[in-house]
């Protein structure tokens, strides 16, 4: 189903590794909605071949970028505003990866370099991205910047060990960079705060499937998915969320405002 609600409009759709990544169902979606976008991953993303299916059905580019390099960002703007003809008006960040989680280290004993390794990547590759559009001047007025984060930013999921304080500085970027980019080009930053979802990313935390399923039980309306996703992203880059910014929302079926539901009381009664 398509409204057109990005006719015309030009995007940079980070993060997109397999079918099941988010930003892969974000990508067909702004397709489907009638932008055209450039598509863009790590390299070493590249080797994996996958992404130049996506490329295919959406008809797009794919130009190289590891998000913690400067270099790499500033080509990724030039090359985009190139290929696509014009200015960006959206941008996705789409980008999460914890040394520590892959390898099972808990908070406790987190490892420093692995930390800084994961805020590197997954927190200051947006200030980065941010950075290398403004100093382009490359994302139009009104223009949307999504980044994707997740509630143990605000509440202890002790599984999620250095990426919750690596999304509380996300989170923290997208409000004051924000203020900057609105200011600038009255560009507005957001994050989406996503439920638990089978990814990559997603499904390499440790007990991830249990937490899925107790999430799935919490939330009234049930885990959010990766399409509904794509969804809340359209209408984020569309024009009719032009004075949304700073803001970081929730899209997690009403998980982050339940106590408790009446399936999990269920389980404990005696
Ligand atoms: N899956 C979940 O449960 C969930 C929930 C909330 C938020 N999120 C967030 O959604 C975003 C997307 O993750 P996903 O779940 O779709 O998983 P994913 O593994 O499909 O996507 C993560 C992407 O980050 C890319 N990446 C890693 N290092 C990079 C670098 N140096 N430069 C550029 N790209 C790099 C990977 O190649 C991959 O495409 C992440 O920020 C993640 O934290 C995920």
């Amino acid at each position: 189903m398509s409204n057109n609600l990005l006719k015309g409009k030009r995007g940079i759709i980070s993060g997109a590794l397999d079918a099941n990544s988010i930003a892969w169902k974000v990508a067909q979606r702004c397709h489907q909605e009638g932008a055209t976008i450039v598509l863009t991953n790590a390299p070493i993303a590249m080797r994996m071949g996958e992404i130049k299916k996506l490329a295919e059905e959406t008809n797009s580019e794919i130009v190289p970028a590891d998000a913690t390099s400067m270099d790499d960002l500033t080509n990724l703007y030039t090359k985009s505003m190139d290929i696509l003809g014009g200015k960006m008006d959206f941008v996705l960040h789409s980008i999460g990866m914890s040394v520590n989680i892959r390898k099972n280290i808990s908070y406790p004993e987190s490892n420093y370099e692995y930390f800084m390794k994961g805020i590197d990547v997954s927190a200051l590759s947006l200030h980065k991205m941010l950075s290398a559009a403004m100093k382009q001047d490359a994302i139009n007025d009104w223009g949307s910047v999504v980044a994707l984060t997740y509630m143990a930013a605000q509440r202890t999921f002790p599984f999620y060990t250095d990426m919750a304080d690596i999304k509380a500085m996300l989170e923290s970027i997208t409000r004051s960079f924000g203020y900057h980019y609105g200011k600038f080009r009255n560009v507005r930053v957001n994050t989406i705060s996503q439920s638990p979802t089978k990814t990559t990313a997603g499904s390499g935390i440790k007990g991830f499937e249990d937490f899925y399923n107790f999430a799935d039980k919490i939330a009234p309306l049930g885990n959010a998915s990766a399409d509904a996703c794509a969804d809340y992203c359209v209408t984020m880059f569309s024009d009719l969320t032009r004075m949304v910014t700073m803001q970081n929302l929730f899209h997690d079926g009403g998980y982050s405002t339940t106590g408790i539901s009446q399936e999990v009381m269920d389980k404990f009664s005696s």
